[in-house]
């Protein structure tokens, strides 16, 4: 049936010349876009067309249908008639829709053959962003490119909201990624390019870890934030300490915080971008505090030399934070084995109105603040003038206290030393008969025995006198052996009553009822 339209359509005469004949108009298609390849044919008159068709000439040159091109429904179209009209549609274009294509016919007496055909290339629209990394006020130019010369119009993107002027001066908000893409057909447009704002730090901060009181001990960090582009580098951060370098770095840690650390800090950033000339932005100051218990606690004594019933003050000084505000005073009383404090007042200042030497001693202050208490070393508290007197004269006290004993010791062995003589002069004498035997120098253990023999008596029984046999070991030996007994005793020997019974031993028996001297009186009558 169709066929048969085609001859009737063939009949009729028209405007064509009647020659074989195809004309072709080459293409220039963006990504995405729709595009007419453009044709015209023509054959002669009395033939009758019975096929057309498009192909596409493959990498190695031949002729592929495009029916038989792997490609979505529709996407190639033919738009042409039975004469005249050979344009084909291409939807959606894309890169390898890129190629030569070639229109083909058949009439009822022969076919097209020559080998002319219509070149497609496909484009895509490309950004440039001159420079694509700015500084901070630095003119930025936005290009579009596309490679096909067709004038489109061009829109801009930044992440999807539309830019209005493609040249501008860069602020940091103006960093990101653009792509054009053509007015009223958005999807087809250019890959992102970003563009990158530089500037010099800003907002720098210098943050304190932890941030409430800061206790003397505690560990402490430092740390510097900022906001710039490039980012600062570690080596970028500085840290000052009351307008002092102490480190790079953006974290200072500080394991062991001590009342030396206090101080007005702050830090520095930098990464290569000035700001107003300068390149190095200092964040603002801030005071750094730390806290501790009283330290360094000490007393000072008003006024120095003390006299007797004048006024002295006591002034408890010390480094706390926060100040101590409470002071007190010990004194150290010393009794004998116990050792106490007695609390004496309280007060940065310890007055005594009318010093007396009961005031004398050991003094300690005890300060506390809310973090702990500190004592001070014990300050001895004394009259100068009256210990001097006091010293001065128990030594001297001392000095004639021990020359008074020497004197009586040395009259004393004198004394001795005279007595012994005498006594040695004396025990000469009592060996002899009728003599009498004494010691002075240990009355308590003196044996005293009175011997008197008459001439014509025999020697005495008992054995000599011994000075130096003590009155205990008399006792023991009496009672041991007769041939160490000593005995003493008093004897009387009359010569002329020799027959008369004498009484050779006779002493009181009892040992401990008499301890002193045993006397025994032997009589002997001759
Ligand atoms: C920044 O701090 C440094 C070091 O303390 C100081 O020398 C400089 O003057 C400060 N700059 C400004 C702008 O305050
Ligand atoms: C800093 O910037 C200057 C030019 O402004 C450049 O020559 C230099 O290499 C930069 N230094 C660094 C560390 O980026
Ligand atoms: C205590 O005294 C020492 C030595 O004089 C000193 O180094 C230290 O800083 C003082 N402590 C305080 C908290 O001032
Ligand atoms: C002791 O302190 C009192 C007040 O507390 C003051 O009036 C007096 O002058 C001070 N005396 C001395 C010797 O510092
Ligand atoms: C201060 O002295 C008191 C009494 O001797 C004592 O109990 C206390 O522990 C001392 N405090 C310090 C910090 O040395």
């Amino acid at each position: 049936m169709g066929r048969w339209i085609l001859i009737i359509l063939g009949l009729i005469p028209g405007v064509w010349s009647g020659s074989w004949d195809v004309t072709y108009q080459n293409q220039c298609a963006l990504k995405g876009t729709s595009v007419n390849l453009k044709c015209k044919y023509d054959y002669p008159y009395g033939h009758f067309l019975t096929w057309t068709g498009w192909s596409k000439v493959s990498d190695g040159g031949s002729l592929i249908p495009l029916t038989d091109l792997p490609s979505p429904p529709n996407h190639f179209t033919y738009t042409g008639n039975n004469r005249g009209d050979c344009s084909l549609r291409v939807n959606n274009v894309q890169s390898s829709d890129q190629g030569a294509y070639y229109f083909r016919f058949s009439t009822t007496l022969g076919s097209w053959r020559r080998n002319k055909h219509a070149l497609l290339s496909v484009k895509e629209l490309t950004t440039v962003v001159q420079p694509y990394t700015a500084r901070e006020g630095d003119t930025v130019v936005l290009t579009c490119r596309s490679g096909c010369p067709e004038p489109t119009h061009i829109v801009w993107f930044k992440e999807r909201q539309r830019v209005w002027s493609s040249v501008f001066q860069a602020r940091r908000e103006d960093a990101g990624s653009y792509y054009c893409a053509i007015l009223g057909q958005e999807t087809v447009r250019s890959a992102s390019v970003a563009l990158s704002v530089h500037y010099a730090p800003t907002d720098v901060k210098l943050s304190v870890s932890p941030s409430g009181d800061i206790v003397r001990g505690s560990m402490v960090t430092l740390t510097c934030s900022s906001e710039a582009n490039p980012p600062v580098a570690q080596s970028g951060y500085h840290l000052y300490k009351d307008g002092e370098y102490v480190s790079s770095g953006q974290s200072h840690v500080t394991l062991d915080i001590q009342p030396r650390h206090r101080g007005q800090y702050h830090c520095q950033a930098w990464n290569n971008i000035s700001w107003r000339g300068s390149d190095r932005i200092n964040s603002s100051e801030i005071n750094l505090d730390v806290q501790y218990y009283p330290m360094n606690v000490s007393v000072s004594v008003n006024p120095e030399h003390i006299v007797e019933g004048g006024r002295v003050n006591l002034t408890c000084s010390s480094e706390a934070n926060p100040a101590a505000d409470s002071y007190t005073w010990y004194k150290r009383t010393e009794t004998i084995g116990s050792n106490t404090l007695i609390h004496v007042g309280s007060g940065q200042v310890l007055s005594l109105p009318s010093m007396e030497s009961s005031h004398g001693g050991l003094y300690v202050c005890n300060v506390r603040n809310s973090l702990g208490e500190g004592n001070s070393t014990e300050v001895v508290l004394a009259m100068e003038a009256s210990q001097h007197g006091t010293q001065s004269l128990s030594v001297l006290a001392g000095i004639g206290l021990f020359l008074v004993v020497m004197l009586i010791a040395a009259l004393l062995l004198f004394r001795m030393k005279q007595k012994y003589e005498a006594d040695t002069n004396q025990t000469k004498l009592d060996v002899r008969p009728n003599g009498r035997a004494s010691s002075s120098e240990e009355p308590q253990d003196a044996v005293y025995s009175n011997i008197h023999i008459l001439p014509s008596s025999p020697p005495p029984i008992s054995n000599p006198y011994s000075p130096s046999a003590s009155h205990r070991d008399l006792q023991k030996n009496t009672s041991r052996s007769s041939e160490v007994e000593i005995i003493y005793s008093t004897v009387t020997i009359k010569p002329s009553n020799r027959n008369a019974p004498h009484h050779k031993k006779s002493w009181s028996k009892g040992k401990e009822d008499d301890i002193s001297v045993i006397y025994s009186s032997v009589v002997k009558s001759s």
